[in-house]
């Protein structure tokens, strides 16, 4: 058979999938058929879960007892703490993420079952969706030297979320932009995180192994990780006035700007159009010089490259406008990327049970560019590489 060489896999179709779909020339994205600007409006992020795994919205009751399961088994065992207690306390949150996921497997007598047991695998998916916030939460108080705070089941996903993290009763509106923000992270096609998971679970490994695979691969800047860049670049900003100078210098030397381009959309990414004006309604009740600043990079960014590389086609992405709309949450900077592993986490267990239930290995080919044929040497005739 005749191999193809396609660098990064761009617009290579690896598996069918009836999860989600994204249109990057039209800007459309759709979770088993329904439109992201409708989930966003009106569903909980426990309603995606279900819409996910299920590829069907729930009815009411199907909702409850899903909300039931959930809140039961948000505690995470003494155990996976005890490992986060090893820690430094200086370790990036994603990478103490990643171990107390990994952790977590050990644990969970249902692991080493689910690759072939469909029954455990959904209690794994419960599990890991469930755990998340406590994991991501406790990592929080356990590098502070900080008391945990224990999740309440009379609380939302996201309202128990924030009531961990701040020991406070959040908010309706701070509960709302987080779970508007896990509604539109939830899933996303085959970003690199999701095929991670998908190639670790093709090989029939469990699904704490395909999580942790997805978790290491969120973590990079060019994909979860943009979202404290982008942070961290509008702190740099002191003020609104000050964001052309300082895009155009850095547009100027060649530098990436985060929160910028993607891979698949070639206009306006529509979670970023929905997050803008949720960092809008968040600006317009407080401190706006976040979302000012944000507002003008993406004005100045897009103009940019309209004017100098319009093939390029370069738009705001998901990251972009998460940014302001996480700091005003309460989220710490560097939690932004374990935020969006707590969304993503539904979408990754949802290909996991696809995966497993219709699966091949995934292994694709590399194509060598190293010589050939050469003769072996005795060690005593090779020089030194140069
Ligand atoms: N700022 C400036 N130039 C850019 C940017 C950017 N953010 N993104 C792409 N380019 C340029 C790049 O320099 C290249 O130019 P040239 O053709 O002159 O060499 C061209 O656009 C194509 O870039 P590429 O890296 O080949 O494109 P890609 O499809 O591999 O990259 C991307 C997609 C998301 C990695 C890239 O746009 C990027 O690095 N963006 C910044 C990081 C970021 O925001 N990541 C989050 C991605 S979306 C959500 C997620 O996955 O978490």
């Amino acid at each position: 058979m005749s191999a193809v060489t396609q660098a990064g896999l761009e617009n290579v179709v690896v598996a069918q999938s009836s999860r989600s779909s994204v249109d990057g020339d039209n800007g459309r994205l759709i979770y088993a058929g329904y439109r992201i600007q409708d989930l966003a409006r009106n569903a909980t992020f426990e309603e995606v879960a279900y819409l996910l795994w299920n590829g069907e919205l729930p009815t009411g009751e199907a909702l409850d007892r899903l909300d039931q399961e959930l809140r039961a088994v948000r505690e995470v065992p003494p155990g996976v703490l005890d490992v986060i207690r090893q820690l430094p306390t200086d370790a990036h949150p994603m990478a103490a993420l990643r171990t107390a996921v990994s952790a977590l497997g050990t644990l969970d007598p249902d692991a080493e079952l689910a690759a072939e047991d469909s029954v455990a695998r959904r209690r794994v998916a419960l599990r890991l969706v469930a755990q998340m916030p406590t994991l991501i939460a406790s990592i929080e108080h356990i590098r502070r030297g900080e008391a945990l705070v224990p999740p309440r089941s009379d609380l939302t996903h996201a309202g128990n979320f924030l009531y961990m993290l701040s020991g406070k009763e959040p908010g309706p509106a701070a509960t709302r932009a987080i779970d508007a923000y896990l509604v539109l992270l939830a899933d996303h096609g085959f970003n690199a995180s999701t095929f991670s998971a998908r190639v670790t679970a093709a090989t029939m490994a469990d699904p704490y192994s395909a999580v942790t695979s997805a978790i290491g691969t969120l973590k990079g800047p060019l994909h979860g990780g943009a979202n404290q860049r982008v942070m961290e670049m509008l702190e740099q900003i002191p003020d609104p006035e000050a964001a052309e100078g300082w895009v155009l210098d850095r547009l100027a030397n060649k530098e990436r700007i985060m929160g910028i381009g993607h891979r698949v959309y070639k206009t306006i990414d529509p979670r970023a159009a929905i997050l803008r004006e949720m960092s809008e309604a968040q600006a317009a009740e407080g401190d706006s010089t976040y979302h000012d600043i944000a507002a003008r990079i993406a004005d100045v960014v897009v103009a940019y490259f309209e004017a100098n590389r319009p093939d390029l086609r370069l738009y705001p992405n998901v990251d972009f406008y998460s940014a302001a709309v996480l700091h005003a949450a309460g989220v710490p900077t560097d939690q932004f990327t374990p935020l969006f592993a707590m969304s993503r986490v539904a979408g990754w267990t949802a290909h996991l049970l696809e995966q497993y239930a219709d699966n091949r290995l995934i292994r694709p080919r590399g194509q060598y560019v190293g010589p050939a044929d050469r003769d072996w040497l005795p060690i005593e005739e090779r020089a030194p590489a140069s």
